[in-house]
C-alpha cells in the first residue's frame, strides 16, 4: 500500500523480461545482467533488498504505475510516449535499434524496409519504429530471440532490435547479420510511478555514485566487451 512509511519499506521491486542479453537474462533459475546487477547496487545503495520480477516487456510499465513494482529495469528506453505514464531516472546506457537480416539478404539500409515483412519484440522500440515504414508488414513476438529465429525460418526478412541483445543473438542464430547502419539512437533509463518522486531523486543519487565510485563501469564492462 502506498500508505507504508518509508522505515517500513525493505524491498525494491523490478519489474523486467528476462529475455534481453547481456541486459536481463536467465543463467540458470537466476536472473544476471547488467540490468540485473546496477539493480542489485542501487538496492543496496539505499539499503533495500532487491527482488525481481519476470514478465513480458509489454507488461512492465503496467506493473510500475500500478504499484506491483517500484521499478521498471529492462534496456527501457526512453521515449515521450512512455513518459507520459512513468517518471524516468537519469540514463545509464546508450544503445541503438539495429537492423538484423540473412546473410546477402537484399535489405542492405533502413530505406530497403520499405514494404519489407519485419520481426519485433512486441511493445518495444523497434516495434514503434517498424510501424512507421511505410507499407512494413509486422510481426510481433513476445520474445526478441523469436523474432530473430524467424528471420533464419524466412518468417520475416528483417528484425529491428537493440544492439547488445542483437549481437548476443547472433551467436546463437548463424547465417544472420547486423547492418552496418543503426536505425536510431537510444537511451536507457529505470522508469518509475509517477507519483513517486522521490524514489526518481534516491535512485539519481545512487546511481550517481555508482558512476563516480566507477561500479557502473564495473558492471557493464564485465557484460560487454570494448
Ligand atoms: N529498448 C527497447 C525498448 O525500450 C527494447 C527493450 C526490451 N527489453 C527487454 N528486457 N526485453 O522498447
Amino acid at each position: 500500500l502506498a500508505a507504508c512509511g518509508k522505515k517500513e519499506k525493505t524491498t525494491l521491486v523490478m519489474a523486467t523480461n528476462a529475455e534481453f542479453p547481456p541486459y536481463e537474462y536467465y543463467d540458470g533459475d537466476k536472473i544476471v545482467g547488467i540490468d540485473a546487477e546496477i539493480a542489485e547496487a542501487v538496492a543496496k545503495e539505499l539499503g533495500l533488498e532487491l527482488k525481481i520480477e519476470d514478465m513480458a516487456f509489454d507488461s512492465i510499465i503496467a506493473a510500475v504505475t500500478s504499484g506491483k513494482a517500484d521499478i521498471g529495469a529492462a534496456g527501457m528506453t526512453v521515449t515521450e510516449e512512455r513518459k507520459e505514464n512513468v517518471n524516468f531516472t537519469d540514463t545509464y546506457a546508450h544503445a541503438s535499434q539495429v537492423i538484423i537480416v540473412k546473410e546477402g539478404s537484399s535489405i542492405q539500409s533502413p530505406d530497403d524496409l520499405e514494404g519489407a515483412k519485419i520481426g519485433v519484440q512486441l511493445g518495444t522500440t523497434g516495434d514503434i519504429y517498424a510501424g512507421d515504414i511505410k507499407d512494413a508488414e509486422i510481426e510481433r513476438y513476445s520474445k526478441g530471440f523469436e523474432a530473430v529465429q524467424s528471420v533464419l525460418q524466412d518468417k520475416v526478412e528483417a528484425v529491428i532490435i537493440d544492439n547488445e541483445p542483437a549481437k548476443r543473438f547472433l551467436e546463437e542464430a548463424e547465417g544472420l547479420v547486423i547492418l552496418d547502419e543503426a536505425f536510431t539512437e537510444e537511451d536507457y533509463a529505470i522508469a518509475v510511478a509517477k507519483d513517486n518522486d522521490e524514489l526518481v531523486d534516491d535512485i539519481n543519487a545512487a546511481l550517481k555514485t555508482l558512476k563516480e565510485n566507477g561500479t557502473l563501469d564495473e558492471i557493464i564492462a564485465k557484460y560487454i566487451s570494448a
